[in-house]
């Protein structure tokens, strides 16, 4: 029996769906713990296509509990329109484990509506947020203003503090960004509605872990986005509002950490970002369009162009330290494929510092930092079929090799393409 936790290292979107789903076969419970729809991965599943925001990919494997814990921020209308999906595909039995945490914080219009306002006044100095709620949400979480699941299963008390919000939020939305204001009476509807059909699924999903945890179940933590877009430690304010830390599994879904056994890192094998904020690796010319298009780097919930660079180990040695991670897991090695020499990142250089073990927390700083590279050589084999680490060319090895001891900490698993047997797996976390 294991609890293990997977975070991304990178700024999100390092292909923790192909991993999460192999991680999942071996668990019997996989719990998200924070963030919301602005996470999304696409599964393919006897050929037809499943984009999934919120529920976690477990459920696509029979008899497992997937929860979503108390530190997510729920739209119940994606959410709803998620399960009907399934069920459309008949991947939604009647029995299927499905379980909502009370204490998971509901995202409501106003929240959507805030999310744009602020985005579109704010004018170049964007974040460039996924426009779904997310950080107006976990503002009232923080305020102690936030509607919680229990709170909308209660329609007496959710009426009282839908009518307070509306008040508040309309101040805001009409005084402040001259918007349309929203309406009470047509969100209580809707949103009781929602409550109607969610009510099956709410459940204490803490409890329900420590009770899975003591009979000897294998447990996922499933991360969402990456350690770089972490409220504390990511490159502020160009972050989501959660944490996205390792760390925040336990609070985010309600265990100790002394419960936890893994922490696998997810590291692409070069480095993305979308939406705006610092990225000192990043390639804006004919390498970093390459990468784009063999990668196929569009986001998977708003369809962006990914912004692509080489791959940047200061990110990654934070990642490492904040997170506490204890094995990595390279993907998408195969797209650097043709591609020489391979760049590394090592350390950022300013007119008068270095850094090279932690990226500096000032916005301003950090824009002025430019990259230091070591090159390696590249390959030219293609690396599809590779099963051990003796099958990829010497290269490729070396390139793992360099990682790891930069990292300072081993690969579990290098992916080397995008099916689920292009995969070498070195140690599996749940054995
Ligand atoms: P928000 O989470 O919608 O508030 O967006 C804040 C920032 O995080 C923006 O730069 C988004 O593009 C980024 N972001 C949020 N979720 C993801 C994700 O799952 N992958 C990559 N970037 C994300």
């Amino acid at each position: 029996m294991a609890q293990v936790i997977v975070v991304g290292t990178q700024w999100g979107d390092e292909g923790k769906g192909k991993i999460v789903d192999l991680y999942a076969r071996k668990a019997d419970v996989i719990a998200r713990f924070q963030g919301g729809n602005n996470a999304g991965h696409t599964l393919v599943v006897e050929g037809r296509q499943t984009i999934l925001h919120l529920i976690p990919s477990g459920i696509l494997h029979d008899r497992k509990i997937c929860i979503l814990g108390n530190g997510m921020v729920i739209d119940p209308d994606v959410l709803l329109q998620e399960i009907d999906d399934l069920c459309e595909k008949n991947l939604f039995p009647p029995d299927t484990k499905l379980y909502i945490s009370h204490n998971a914080h509901i995202i409501m219009p106003y929240h959507k509506s805030l999310d744009k306002a602020r985005e579109a006044r704010k004018g170049t100095a964007k974040i460039g947020t996924t426009g779904r709620g997310i950080g107006p949400a976990y503002g009232d979480k923080i305020a102690r203003t936030g509607i919680r699941l229990c709170d909308l299963l209660d329609s007496e008390t959710f009426g009282e503090m839908l009518r307070i919000n509306i008040e508040e939020k309309n101040f805001y939305l009409t005084q402040f960004y001259h918007d349309k204001p929203l309406e009470y009476a047509a969100i209580f509807d809707e949103y009781s509605g929602y409550a109607d059909r969610l009510r099956q699924y709410a459940a204490n999903t803490s409890l329900m872990i420590d009770q899975e945890i003591k009979k000897g179940s294998d447990i996922l933590f499933e991360g969402a986005q990456g350690c770089h877009l972490d409220i504390d430690y990511g490159t502020y304010p160009f972050v989501t509002s959660s944490n996205t830390a390792a760390g925040s599994a336990c609070c985010g879904a309600g265990i100790g950490p002394t419960k936890i056994d893994a922490v696998v890192g997810i590291c692409k094998a070069y480095t993305t970002r979308v939406g705006e904020g610092p990225f000192v690796t990043e390639l804006t010319g004919a390498v970093g369009e390459r990468i784009q298009q063999v990668g196929c780097e569009f986001g998977a919930t708003t369809g962006r162009k990914r912004r692509c660079g080489w791959l940047d180990m200061v990110l990654v040695k934070q990642s490492v330290r904040v997170s506490g991670i204890t094995g990595m897991a390279l993907t998408k090695l195969d797209v650097l494929t043709g591609i020489d020499p391979i760049r590394i990142c090592v350390a950022y250089k300013t007119d008068n510092e270095q850094f090279s073990e932690s990226v500096p927390p000032s916005t301003k700083l950090l824009g002025q930092c430019r990259p230091v590279y070591e090159d390696m050589e590249g390959w030219s084999d293609d690396l599809s079929g590779a099963k051990t680490m003796n099958d990829l060319p010497a290269n490729a090895k070396r390139y793992i090799e360099r990682l790891e001891e930069l990292a300072g900490v081993k690969m579990s698993l290098v992916s080397v393409g995008p099916g689920r047997e292009e995969t070498i797996v070195l140690e599996s976390p749940f054995d």
